[in-house]
């Protein structure tokens, strides 16, 4: 039994470091640095709220204080049982109001920013830019209706404007989520649920599902790359043009092994299958599989063996059917399907 007392004295230090840490995190991953319309918005909500709990804090801290000093017991001759009294109708008024104000405090911004997040998703204004997301184990795929143009993991925006999504499911419930610009919302198979975003300056953003959705929901991860407008547009128009295009003989060789082995599920340009992301601008990717360091070695590492890396997803092993040349050549390939410089 005193073995664990003394376990417990370390509990505010433990209690310290915790706070400390609670400060660690991701620039590009955090609702407390907000770049975004919508994070700004929920930012101020929860400043509030957190205002308003240190408020209560303050003021229940020093009443306990002053009740457990003034109040304690003065040695042995102490032993008086205090005066009772019950029904005092003004303290009663008090905390009874005064927590019913707070909470209106609250609410009221609250209910207003719930609808401002709303706003216009239901009738998108006129040359907004409209985004199809659609949520699968464990990737993203981002479609352009208006700009005819389709990608994965990395999602390109423009700044400085709200851009519109309709949001899907490909098989069970996700939830996209790009804390430092707002968020966050759940992705169904039967409805479509639409929200905004509008980053404030050019940056890339990471993005998180954010509903458990199975072994590798933590893997789920991707990238906002927002741009100025007029780079944004650059970028889609490139997209549109691009396709396969091999640069050399390796490439080439590349080239023909996705034809046969890779074309089925993935789609370069608009030629290809749909099951798996789309890899029109892979060369330009932030991630391999939206995880791993963009290098050439995670890429054929990936290819041979996808589950080692996100356990549960839909792409088969490779690693028995293509040769390490092949792998090589493969890689040089995909590392070639660029649209940015
Ligand atoms: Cu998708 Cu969690």
């Amino acid at each position: 039994m005193k073995r664990w007392r003394n376990v417990w004295r370390f509990l505010p230090l433990l209690s310290v470091i915790a706070l400390a840490l609670t400060g660690c995190g991701n620039e590009q991953l955090t609702a407390m640095l907000p770049k975004g319309e919508g994070a700004e918005m929920q930012f101020n909500l929860m400043m509030l709220s957190l205002y308003i709990m240190i408020g209560v804090f303050v003021v229940v801290a020093l009443i306990y204080t002053v009740v457990l000093v003034r109040f304690r017991r003065r040695g042995e001759s102490d032993n008086e049982i205090p005066e009772q009294t019950e029904g005092n109708v003004v303290l009663e008024i008090l905390w009874t109001v005064v927590p019913i104000i707070l909470l209106l405090i609250l609410a009221v911004p609250t209910v207003m920013t719930t609808f401002a997040l709303d706003e216009g998703t239901e009738k998108v204004p006129e040359g907004a830019t409209v985004i199809k997301v659609t949520a699968h184990q464990y990737w993203w795929e981002f479609e352009y209706p208006d700009l005819e143009v389709k990608t994965s993991q990395d999602l390109y925006i423009p700044t400085g404007e709200r851009v519109y999504f309709e949001l899907v499911s490909k098989d069970v419930t996700h939830s996209f989520w790009v804390p430092t610009l707002g968020g966050k919302m759940d992705t169904n198979t039967a409805t479509t649920n639409k929200m905004w975003l509008n980053a404030q300056e050019p940056g890339t953003y990471y993005g998180k599902c954010a509903e458990l959705c199975g072994p590798s929901h933590a893997l789920m991860d991707f990238k906002v790359i927002a741009q100025e407008k007029e780079d944004f547009e650059a970028w889609a128009e490139k997209m549109k043009e691009a396709g396969s295009q091999a640069a050399s003989d390796q490439a080439a060789q590349g080239e023909e092994i996705f034809a046969n082995s890779c074309i089925g599920c993935h789609a370069v340009g608009s030629d290809g299958g749909n099951t798996g992301p789309n890899l029109t601008n892979f060369g330009d990717r932030e991630k391999v599989a939206g995880i791993l360091d963009h290098t050439d070695q995670n890429i054929k590492d990936w290819i041979s063996n996808p589950s080692e890396f996100k356990p549960g997803n839909n792409m088969p092993a490779f690693g028995d059917q293509l040769n390490d040349e092949e792998l090589d050549a493969l890689v040089v390939y995909l590392q070639g399907l660029k649209v940015e410089e």
